[in-house]
């Protein structure tokens, strides 16, 4: 809308007094006349945001899946699923409106300003982790929501409906993201870190004003700064890490589903290996993110499926952390070995990670030891959070079941040959029980006993001698109670 006719339309003496029929508010409420009539962008300009949002969603979206799996910190670990998977969801919707609005060639593929993918480019190749989370969380972020805002404001709520409502819910997780964001960089930068950060984040503000913010609204002023971070292009790390409170992550020393699937066995001691399942799944998004990063080329939808089950995954592990802390246990004594994760990123394809995934999940489905299985075992226990964790812990299963048939099957040419390959691969890993422990790398020890004395104790019972006494490990089984190859 040019000058005049905005002052034109501001002038106007009839538009305060317009009104409704029955005083029905105009416009069906999105706006007043006079807002109405003076604002908006045009599709040029909506689409020309929009394309820098989607753009910097599959950024931030990489940025945080290729760190999941390297970085210790679990609190980070959970937030970055939940986060990568907000961006994922978000990313989609833009690229539809775009759609909408423009023939092809969209763009949507293309760099929308070199200083843009510069400035992404640092906070990913962030090294230490105060960096990275003050690149994410201090920056990127912060100019995300101001991207949104902006163009809630400007555009016109009724021309330019369906791009304010996608805005509009983007906006509204966006600001869930910089509200747990602030209070990670309060947690994790302190000011001396922050000052020495200062000449990194002085380029960062210069790399967003190249561009003219991430929006491109504002004036794009300075040349492009020097690399600092990001001199070196970035180089993924499968290696997955855990913070200090996970001991002992080659620990595979209680054989968590022989237990839970003895049918000697009570159902209440079994909660304690429903927890410990569920907060190992942990292993899960630092598998899956491995994927997303190492497969290229794929449609969009298979990023933001296998984002959304990699979140799901990370919601089990504190479904688990959960369950313990409510049980009084401090679950830190426990080992949640990492032996999964780091076994198949460093030794499989990518494609093979999906088939052991997929044939993991296929495994859960039969009645007898799958995950019905386990959430009758938790109604058994009369505890409603056991039943509650196991019963979405079951229901999100059928969502990766059809994400692994709409995927993966179809490309490895059928079911019967996706879990073949799958199973084939899997077996390939080397889970080398007994030369960890030689070389001292764990000596798989058998925690069962003391949690189980805890868990009594909160339960107000005497531990089964019985059941203290199981020692059955994996050194010969694996988790889905099939022999441990060669
Ligand atoms: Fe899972
Ligand atoms: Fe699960
Ligand atoms: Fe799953």
């Amino acid at each position: 809308m040019n000058q005049e006719s905005r002052q034109d339309a501001q002038v106007s003496p009839g538009l305060a007094a317009y009104a409704g029929h029955s005083h029905l508010p105009p416009l069906v409420g999105l706006q007043s006349m006079s807002e109405a009539s003076t604002r908006g962008l045009t599709v040029a300009e909506s689409v020309a945001r929009q394309l820098r949002l989607h753009w910097s969603l599959r950024r931030l979206h990489m940025i945080f899946v290729s760190r999941i799996a390297a970085v210790p910190i679990y609190e980070l670990k959970m937030a970055f699923s939940l986060h990568a998977h907000i961006c994922a969801e978000h990313v989609e919707p833009l690229a539809s409106r775009v759609r909408e609005m423009r023939q092809p060639p969209y763009g949507l593929e293309v760099s929308p300003h070199a200083a843009l993918d510069t400035f992404f480019d640092e906070i990913q190749c962030a090294a230490e982790i105060p960096a990275l989370v003050l690149g994410i969380y201090g920056y990127a972020v912060p100019a995300m929501v101001r991207a949104l805002e902006r163009i809630l404001a400007d555009t016109n709520k009724l021309f330019d409906h369906p791009t304010w409502r996608v805005c509009r819910f983007a906006l509204l997780e966006m600001h869930d993201v910089l509200h747990y964001g602030e209070q990670a960089v309060a947690c994790l930068v302190d000011e001396p870190t922050r000052s020495s950060l200062a000449a990194w984040t002085t380029r960062l503000e210069e790399l967003l004003a190249a561009a003219g913010d991430l929006d491109g609204t504002q004036p794009k002023c300075g040349a492009e700064p020097q690399r600092m971070f990001s001199s070196q292009p970035f180089r993924y790390d499968p290696v997955p890490r855990r913070d200090e409170r996970f001991r002992d992550p080659y620990n595979m020393g209680v054989n968590a589903e022989a237990f839970l699937f003895d049918a000697e066995i009570p159902p209440r001691p079994k909660s304690i290996m429903l927890y410990f399942k569920r907060l190992r799944e942990i292993d899960v998004p630092e598998m899956m993110s491995s994927i997303l990063v190492e497969t290229h080329g794929k449609p969009w939808g298979y990023y933001r499926d296998m984002t959304r089950q990699l979140w799901d995954e990370a919601r089990h592990a504190m479904m688990g952390e959960i369950g313990f802390v409510a049980m009084g246990i401090d679950w830190t004594t426990i080992p949640f070995n990492f032996t999964w994760s780091l076994g198949l990123n460093t030794q499989l394809t990518p494609l093979e990670r999906h088939g052991v995934l997929y044939a993991i999940e296929q495994g859960l489905m039969p009645k007898k030891i799958g995950k019905e299985y386990e959430w009758e075992v938790a109604l058994a226990t009369a505890n409603p959070l056991t039943a509650l964790i196991q019963d979405y812990d079951w229901a999100d299963e059928i969502l990766h079941a059809r994400i692994g048939r709409d995927w993966l099957v179809p490309e490895l040419g059928g079911q019967k040959e996706a879990l073949a390959f799958g199973d084939r691969a899997w077996s390939r890993i080397l889970v080398d029980w007994a030369r960890w422990r030689e070389q001292g790398l764990t000596e798989h020890r058998n925690w069962w006993p003391e949690v189980y004395r805890d868990a009594c104790r909160h339960w107000g019972i005497e531990p089964d001698p019985a059941l203290l006494a199981y020692h059955t490990t994996y050194e010969n089984t694996r988790a889905d109670l099939k022999q441990v190859a060669g």
